[in-house]
């Protein structure tokens, strides 16, 4: 299980040792959110799991706690409203997402969301209002765990939502739609949940930068200037199952060979060029059994890169090779596309505004892009995106090794802090 109670701090001299109430804060956050997941042994919270349940009742629990009202909306996002100077102003929108991967770290997403309720109570403790609103929204499917879609709760605060997602099933057959009735949400009102963009200002999302630049050079926090687009296959290859012991090499039609094959060539493929990346994140055997030649393999493939055009012609690419081999082995094929998310630029001046703070705050600024895929993709459709990165030790992310320091979480609320006291509305381009 994660161990949170040692929050690590890079340096305690007492010069160097800052203010570290603000990031004590969110360490003990995160460190009671840690707690809510479907296994136990791991942190592993899916999307309208109880364990999500349980992590949006702690979040609403805590807005109550300094006099804001959260509410679960028909899609299963947290959403948590501070109004401005004049109620019912635009919003400047804060957050990230509470679900994880499987036996994830404590950071990953859950991070901007603490950070961004903690941001509220400062704000809601001092009565201080600012010339806008903002809202705090914790994303349930950022993931994409679950079921074989992603970005669910950003899609519906920027209107894209899907409505054919909801017949998309999980590995137990439920779909969204039950799941979503099941966790109190009505299905058929998450159309409603679409923002008007004239009354958003835009999205800043918080978040560890699960990579190793920042840590290279020494900084706690990084500002985002894009995120490479991607793209999730699910691929079925069927064959022949058959005695291991009977039948001769050359009369197999092998799925689980097969598929071994394949990912040597989606490997190698994305080898071969600067900026790509391809996974096989998971693949299951059937029938499973020592002695029987695999008859069937499903896999996933998920394939990444800064520019469009090349992720395209990578996942064509992939398809023609993986069709060719397929036919070399008398094996059947099929290649499904479950995700596909454009690569995302920053806006500009919002960029602009983050560097300012991280400036303001004593930070040598670094402008970086990011290989992960967030929430502010999907927001980006909604209005103007930015993120502000944190350190995390060694890169690691996806894996309960993640690791950030409660000076570096000090130092990352003051910078967002100060992006959102300074937040001034984009001008006209
Ligand atoms: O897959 C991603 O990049 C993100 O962590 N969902
Ligand atoms: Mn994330
Ligand atoms: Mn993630």
């Amino acid at each position: 299980m994660l161990d949170l109670s040692k929050p690590t701090s890079r340096d305690t001299s007492p010069d160097k040792l800052l203010d570290t109430s603000l990031g004590a804060r969110v360490m003990e956050r995160l460190a009671a959110l840690a707690a809510f997941t479907d296994e136990p042994g791991a942190l592993t919270r899916l999307y309208l799991s109880p364990a999500h349940r349980r992590a949006a009742d702690a979040l609403r629990d805590w807005f109550r706690a300094f006099g804001v009202e959260a509410v679960v909306d028909a899609v299963g996002n947290v959403v948590a409203r501070y109004e401005g100077e004049i109620p019912g102003a635009p919003a400047l929108i804060i957050g990230s997402h509470i679900d994880t991967v499987r036996n994830a770290g404590a950071y990953d997403g859950n991070l901007g969301v603490v950070a961004a309720l903690t941001v509220v109570e400062q704000l809601a403790r001092r009565g201080e209002r600012l010339p806008f609103a903002i809202e705090v929204v914790a994303f349930g499917d950022e993931e994409g765990v679950r079921f074989p879609i992603t970005l669910s709760g950003s899609r519906a605060l920027a209107g894209t939502f899907d409505s054919a997602a909801l017949d998309a099933c999980d590995q137990d057959g439920i779909s969204l739609r039950g799941a979503l009735t099941a966790f109190g949400c009505d299905p058929l009102k998450v159309g409603a949940v679409a923002r008007d963009p004239k009354k958003v200002l835009g999205f800043i999302e918080l978040h560890i930068e699960q990579g190793p630049v920042l840590e290279s050079e020494d900084l706690p926090v990084g500002i985002v200037t894009a995120i490479n687009g991607a793209s999730r296959l699910a691929v079925e290859m069927r064959g022949t199952a058959g005695h291991a012991g009977t039948v001769p090499m050359a009369l197999r039609h092998d799925a689980l060979a097969c598929a071994a094959a394949a990912m040597t060539i989606i490997e190698d493929l994305a080898r071969s060029q600067t900026g790509l990346v391809a996974t096989v994140g998971r693949i299951d055997a059937r029938p499973g059994a020592v002695n029987v030649i695999p008859g069937e393999v499903s896999f996933t493939i998920d394939v990444r890169s800064p520019d469009d055009a090349q992720r395209g012609r990578a996942v064509a690419d992939i398809g023609s090779r993986l069709a060719a081999l397929a036919q070399a082995r008398g094996i059947a094929l099929t290649i499904a596309t479950t995700h596909e998310a454009s690569a995302c630029v920053c806006d500009p001046q919002v960029v602009t505004q983050i560097e300012h703070a991280v400036k303001r705050q004593g930070v040598r600024p670094l402008r970086l892009p990011s290989g992960a895929g967030h929430d502010a993709m999907a927001m980006a459709s909604l209005g103007p995106v930015g993120m502000l990165f944190v350190r995390c030790e060694g890169g690691i992310s996806h894996n309960p090794a993640e690791r950030i320091t409660v000076d570096d979480a000090d130092m990352a609320m003051r910078v967002l802090l100060d992006v959102v006291r300074h937040f001034r509305p984009m001008s006209a381009r």
